[in-house]
């Protein structure tokens, strides 16, 4: 995954994908050509939505159709678990793998993607409203 630039600075991959494997075995695939890895994907099934993640190919083996397999064969098995489409974030500038989903059937949505990082300052508290409560049903 770092041969392929799929890793932010801030993220821990192999901790997201151990805790990932203990749930889903089945949705983390690992394509190899004489034991040497060529590429990867992990599946996630998010209510009927199904995710893919992590999706990779090495460098001296793309547009052999390999991306295209490992995307199907997620697909299937998120079927199987209930999924009925697919969903996936990639980084704006990434032009190739917009135009690889795009010739897979993917077509872009128009949303905007917020984010914020929690570990790195403490929340400052805030004052509540008097008299509001949050329960855990
Ligand atoms: C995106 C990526 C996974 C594609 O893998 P791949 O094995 O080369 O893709 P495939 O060979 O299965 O290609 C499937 C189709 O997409 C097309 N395609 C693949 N890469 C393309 C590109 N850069 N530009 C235009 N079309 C592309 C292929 O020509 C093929 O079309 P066809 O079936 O009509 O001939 C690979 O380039 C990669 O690992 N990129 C770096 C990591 C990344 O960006 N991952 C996605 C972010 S989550």
């Amino acid at each position: 995954m770092e041969t392929c630039q799929l890793i932010q600075p801030w993220e821990e991959p192999e901790k997201h994908i151990n805790r990932r494997i203990k749930v889903h075995e089945d949705l983390f695939l690992v394509g190899t050509i004489e034991d040497k890895i060529v590429g990867t994907v992990m599946g996630r099934c998010d209510e009927n939505r199904g995710w893919v993640e992590y999706l990779a190919v090495h460098p001296l083996f793309r547009r052999k159709g390999i991306g295209r397999q490992l995307v199907n064969i997620i697909e299937e098995k998120l079927s199987k678990k209930g999924c009925s489409g697919m969903v996936l974030l990639i980084q704006q500038e990434n032009s190739d793998a917009t135009d690889f989903y795009r010739r897979i059937g993917y077509h872009t949505k128009s949303v905007t993607y917020l984010e914020k990082r929690l570990r790195e300052r403490r929340l400052k508290p805030r004052r509540l409203l008097r008299g509001l409560r949050f329960k855990v049903k």
